[in-house]
């Protein structure tokens, strides 16, 4: 399943996640349960060490819940599949291959056929904006062309799914800014099911359909705020800061 028409609704059912640490069991995440449905942008904000990363962690099929189960387009996630595109909050480049060899690493890793690798890297390196960079490696590379890099990276499987841990918390305010508008265009050409962790309340009231907010100690929802506001989507619009207080009250008060 990698093509856009197919399901990348995901399903996260009665998740759970203890540690076994010093001063007792951490519950970092206590029966968490929401739906993404397919082709909707789901943000995740809450305080840290509310349980985003764990939860990211365990849809990714990087670590194993204590309790409950993902499901992508209906099937059982059990591990790393290549049906997601992950993007972590530091880069993760491999820093001895180019921008074109970073892009290409999970095509090459699947066998997909050089003519074919070489045309589709073109493509995603043009739909971020890197053209005139292939042959530098990631050390050349300002923050957020680096983050850029790891979204086509990301984009490269053409994964029916992209998740994304604070993926621009790195960047400086302006980049940042820069990066999210570039993200919901990308979103807008590739149709792709997007769920994206951050603390920042006012890039997930500019960027979702639809907030999660999490509660900590122990790490669950607090509630699920749609955002209906037409895009683009600026904090000087006057229902913005509704919503962005909104959001922000619920933290406060978890
Ligand atoms: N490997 C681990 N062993 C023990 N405790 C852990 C482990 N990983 C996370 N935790 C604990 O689980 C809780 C949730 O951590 P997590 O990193 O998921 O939070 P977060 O919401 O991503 O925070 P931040 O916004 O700071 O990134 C925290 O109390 C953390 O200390
Ligand atoms: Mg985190």
């Amino acid at each position: 399943m990698n093509a856009a028409s197919a399901d990348s609704g995901v399903r996260i059912e009665g998740v759970s996640k203890h540690y076994d640490a010093e001063g007792g069991v951490v519950r970092a995440l206590e029966g968490v349960s929401f739906d993404v449905d397919n082709g909707e942008f789901v943000c995740i904000v809450g305080p840290s060490g509310c349980g985003k990363t764990t939860l990211f962690r365990i849809i990714a099929g990087l670590d194993d819940a204590t309790d409950g189960a993902v499901y992508l387009g209906g099937d059982r996630v059990e591990g790393p599949t290549p049906d997601m595109g992950v993007v972590f909050q530091e880069y993760h480049l491999f820093p001895w291959r180019t921008v074109r060899g970073n892009v290409a690493f999970g095509l090459e890793k699947s066998g997909v056929p050089e003519a074919e690798r070489r045309t589709r890297v073109e493509e995603l390196v043009e739909l971020v904006g890197l053209e005139g960079f292939e042959d530098s490696y990631p050390k050349a590379l300002s923050g957020g062309m680096k983050q850029r890099v790891a979204i086509a990276r990301a984009l490269a499987a053409d994964p029916a799914l992209l998740l994304m841990d604070e993926p621009f918390g790195a960047v400086d305010a302006q980049t940042r800014e820069m990066l999210q508008t570039e993200l919901l265009e990308i979103r807008e050409e590739t149709g792709k099911t997007v769920l994206f962790v951050t603390h920042d309340v006012e890039e997930a009231v500019k960027l979702a359909d639809r907030i999660v907010v999490m509660d900590k100690e122990p790490g669950r929802i607090c509630e699920t705020v749609p955002v209906d506001l037409p895009r683009p989507r600026s904090r000087s619009d006057a229902e913005f800061g509704g919503y962005y207080e909104r959001v922000l009250d619920l933290i406060r008060s978890a």
